[in-house]
């Protein structure tokens, strides 16, 4: 394990950095530095047409990155640092281009996690970061999900402990009104006093619109196949399925007495955050043990549930 100040060092010298932060952890790179851009990359198998988020320290920094609006700089105030992410347009000449792939938009958002900060305010930098996890795949919330998947890339490793909210952040931007490019750990519904009201969902992307890999269909995938039933839709039987559960509507474990092969229940209190804050650990879990198949259906569609049920939905391969 490294320190913030070793850490700091390394990302000046275009090394890769897994950072804490409250979403999920990420691996960081100078976003000045288009060579360590090119190693997130790189380590990640991730498509170049898939532009980063960069991590500043405060408002501030934001700003010299991206040209704000009004309604920018208030959720900034309300929200940041937090979990989430703005679509601005982008100021030439502080970050590589590969960054943003080359869009004329760039993605900015302040963690809310302590050494993430401590990241940003002693090596002065703004960080890309994607999510610390091989293209496609689940997302590490918490250090031994990274464990040493990018040690051949002279990653160096900050162990934040367990991430709080679980999920990624949520992705806004302005079009010109003001759309959810993924939903994550900010709900729409807290958004709307800062807009006027909820911003919709953005389901298809406009035409030409280039298509953000959080809304690619096959993302956040466990390594089993993952079916996803309609609400009203009994659970299945059988030893075979591993179920993702939420609140009373879990089935009994036990498939000799008609139940199923293993339960994941994201919350027996039904606490959509809490959910939130489990649901990636599960689905590793689930993909790790016994059962053959995982099952899901939605979870109320308000809050974190509507965050939740994207990640489920595309981890089916589901759009
Ligand atoms: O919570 C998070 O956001 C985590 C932690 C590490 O901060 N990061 C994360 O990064 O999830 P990543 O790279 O896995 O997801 C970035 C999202 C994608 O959906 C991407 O397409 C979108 O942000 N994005 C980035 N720049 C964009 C841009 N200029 N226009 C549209 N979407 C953009
Ligand atoms: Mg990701």
């Amino acid at each position: 394990m490294s320190t913030p100040q070793a850490a700091a060092r390394h990302l000046h010298q275009g090394g890769l950095v897994v950072m804490p932060t409250e979403t999920v952890y990420g691996l960081a790179a100078n976003a000045g530095d288009a060579a360590a851009v090119a190693q997130v990359f790189a380590a990640k198998g991730r498509p170049v047409f898939d532009p980063l988020i960069v991590h500043i320290a405060d408002a501030a920094a934001a700003w010299r990155v991206a040209v704000p609006n009004p309604q920018a700089e208030a959720l900034a105030a309300a929200f940041w640092p937090g979990p989430l992410t703005l679509v601005l347009p982008r100021r030439p000449g502080v970050i590589a281009d590969l960054v943003n792939s080359g869009l004329d938009t760039v993605a900015v958002r302040c963690p809310q996690h302590p050494l993430a900060l401590e990241l940003l305010r002693l090596s002065d930098l703004p960080l890309a970061a994607p999510s610390a996890n091989l293209f496609g795949r689940i997302s590490p919330t918490t250090i031994e999900h990274v464990a040493d998947q990018f040690a051949e890339h002279g990653a160096l490793l900050l162990d934040g402990g367990p991430c709080r909210v679980g999920i990624e952040s949520t992705v806004l931007t302005w079009i010109p009104h003001p759309v959810i490019l993924r939903p994550g750990g900010i709900s729409a519904e807290a958004l709307a006093p800062y807009l006027g009201g909820p911003p919709p969902v953005l389901v298809k992307p406009p035409q030409g619109a280039i298509v953000a890999p959080g809304l690619l269909a096959s993302h956040y995938a466990p390594r089993k196949s993952l079916h996803w039933i309609p609400e009203n839709q009994p659970w299945p039987a059988g030893a075979q399925w591993g179920v993702l559960a939420f609140g009373s509507d879990a089935p009994p474990l036990y498939p000799q007495v008609g139940g199923v092969g293993a339960v994941e229940n994201l919350s027996p209190e039904s606490d959509l955050v809490a959910a939130a804050s489990r649901l990636f650990a599960a689905m590793r879990r689930l993909d790790a043990g016994p059962a053959q198949q995982l099952i899901a259906r939605p979870l109320p569609a308000h809050g974190l549930g509507v965050a939740i049920n994207d990640r489920l939905r595309r981890a089916a391969g589901l759009g």
